[in-house]
C-alpha cells in the first residue's frame, strides 16, 4: 500500500514526536507525504502547521516562537498563529495584514507524551490507550526511530507468533517450538483485539521483565490493532502477574519510512525493574523486528490468495487488517494503490 496515495488515511490521527522534543523550538516532521511544522505554543499545547512560510517560503520549523506563543519565520518575521493566520509583519508595523497571508493548520493534541496529528477531518478520535492514568501503571517512553519499511508490514508483524522462534530466537523465541498458537479473533469496525497464550523463553536476563525465574514461561496477550497503523501488545505473566503492555504507532512518513513511537505500561514499581533495564530488554528485540522488516518488500502487494491457501495461522492477522483496509478504501471510494512485486525499488 502506497500510504501517501490513499487519501482516506489522511482522516486519522497520528502520534509524531514526543511532546519534550518541543522544548527546543520548532520541529519539522513529514507525515504522508506532507512536510509539517510542530511546535509548543503558550500553556504547553502543542501546534501543527505545513513547514512552509507563504512570504517566500522558507521552511517555518527554521523559525522561532514568539512571546505570545505564535510561530515566526526565521527569514523575515511573519508571524503566524496557531490557525495560520498571519498576525504579525515586521516590515510593515501597524499596516493591514492581508486575508490571503495563511498557512495550512492541522488539528493537533497532546497524548500519551505525544504529539498526535490529523491532517485531515478525523474518522475516528485518538485511540484511549486505558493504561494512561490508571492506579498502579507508570508509562515508559521507549523508542522513537525511523524505520525504512511500511507501517502495514509493521503492524503484520506485531501479530504475527510465529517469527519469534526465529526472529527472536536469540532471547525469548523458542526455536525448537515454531507452531504458532491460535489466536481468538474479537473484530470491531474500527480494528480488532486478537487473544492467545505463547509460551516463551525466560533467560535470566528477563527475570525481572517477567517477574518470574522459570526456564520457560507463558504470556498470555491481549494484542489489539487500531485502524490504520497502532497497536497494543498487551502482554501479562501470569506466572507474577505482571504486566508488560506495549503500545506501537508506525506513523507513516511516506511511501517506503515510518516513524516507530514505542512506550510501555507496566504495573509493578521502579525498584522491581527500573525504566533502563525495560528499556535495555526491548532493544535487542525492537532491532532485530526492524531488521528484517526492512528487508522485506515492503509496500508490494500481498497475495492474498496465496497466504490463505498456506494456512498460515499467524498470517491471519495480517490478512484480516489488509481486508479491512482495503474495505475502508473501498468505503471512501479508493483503491488500494502499491508497486508490483519485484519492481526494481
Ligand atoms: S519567507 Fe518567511 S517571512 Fe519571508
Ligand atoms: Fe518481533
Amino acid at each position: 500500500m502506497l500510504v501517501t496515495q490513499q487519501k482516506v488515511l489522511r482522516r486519522f490521527w497520528y502520534a509524531t514526536m514526543p511532546v519534550s522534543m518541543l522544548d527546543d523550538g520548532p520541529q519539522p516532521f513529514k507525515l504522508l507525504g506532507e512536510s509539517i511544522v510542530l511546535w509548543k505554543g503558550n500553556g504547553g499545547k502543542p501546534h501543527a502547521l505545513r513547514d512552509r512560510c507563504c512570504h517566500r517560503t522558507a521552511k517555518l520549523s527554521k523559525g522561532f516562537v514568539d512571546d505570545e506563543g505564535n510561530i515566526a519565520c526565521g527569514y523575515h518575521g511573519w508571524t503566524y498563529d496557531c490557525s495560520g493566520k498571519c498576525v504579525k509583519i515586521p516590515q510593515n508595523p501597524g499596516g493591514q495584514i492581508p486575508s490571503s497571508a495563511i498557512v495550512q493548520s492541522y488539528r493537533c493534541e497532546e497524548r500519551y507524551g505525544y504529539v498526535w496529528v490529523a491532517l485531515e477531518e478525523p474518522l475516528q478520535p485518538i485511540p484511549e490507550f486505558p493504561e494512561e492514568g490508571a492506579p498502579g501503571y507508570r508509562r515508559i517512553l521507549q523508542f522513537y526511530e525511523k524505520w525504512n519499511t511500511s507501517p502495514l508490514r509493521m503492524m503484520e508483524n506485531s501479530f504475527d507468533n510465529s517469527h519469534f522462534s526465529f526472529v527472536h530466537k536469540s532471547n525469548f523465541g523458542l526455536f525448537t517450538n515454531p507452531q504458532p498458537s491460535k489466536y481468538e479473533f474479537r473484530p470491531n469496525e474500527w480494528g480488532f483485539e486478537a487473544e492467545t497464550h505463547v509460551p516463551v523463553r525466560n533467560p535470566p536476563a528477563s527475570f525481572r521483565i517477567t517477574g518470574t525465574t522459570e526456564d520457560v514461561t507463558e504470556r498470555h496477550l491481549v494484542n489489539r490493532w487500531y485502524m490504520p497503523f497502532s497497536r497494543r501488545f498487551g502482554c501479562q505473566y501470569p506466572a507474577s502477574g505482571v504486566h508488560h503492555i506495549i503500545y506501537n504507532c508506525a506513523t507513516p512518513i511516506d511511501d517506503s519510512t515510518m516513524m516507530l513511537a514505542q512506550w510501555l505500561y507496566r504495573n509493578d514499581s521502579e525498584q522491581a525493574c527500573s525504566t533502563q533495564e525495560l528499556v535495555d530488554w526491548d532493544r535487542p528485540i525492537t532491532d532485530e523486528d526492524r531488521d528484517i522488516l526492512e528487508a522485506t518488500d515492503y509496500d508490494a502487494c500481498i497475495d492474498i490468495q496465496r497466504q490463505q491457501e498456506c494456512h498460515m495461522e499467524s498470517d491471519k492477522p495480517g490478512l484480516l487488517m489488509r481486508r479491512m483496509l482495503v474495505k475502508l478504501l473501498a468505503d471512501h471510494g479508493e483503491r488500494e494503490v502499491f508497486r508490483e512485486p519485484d519492481e526494481v525499488r
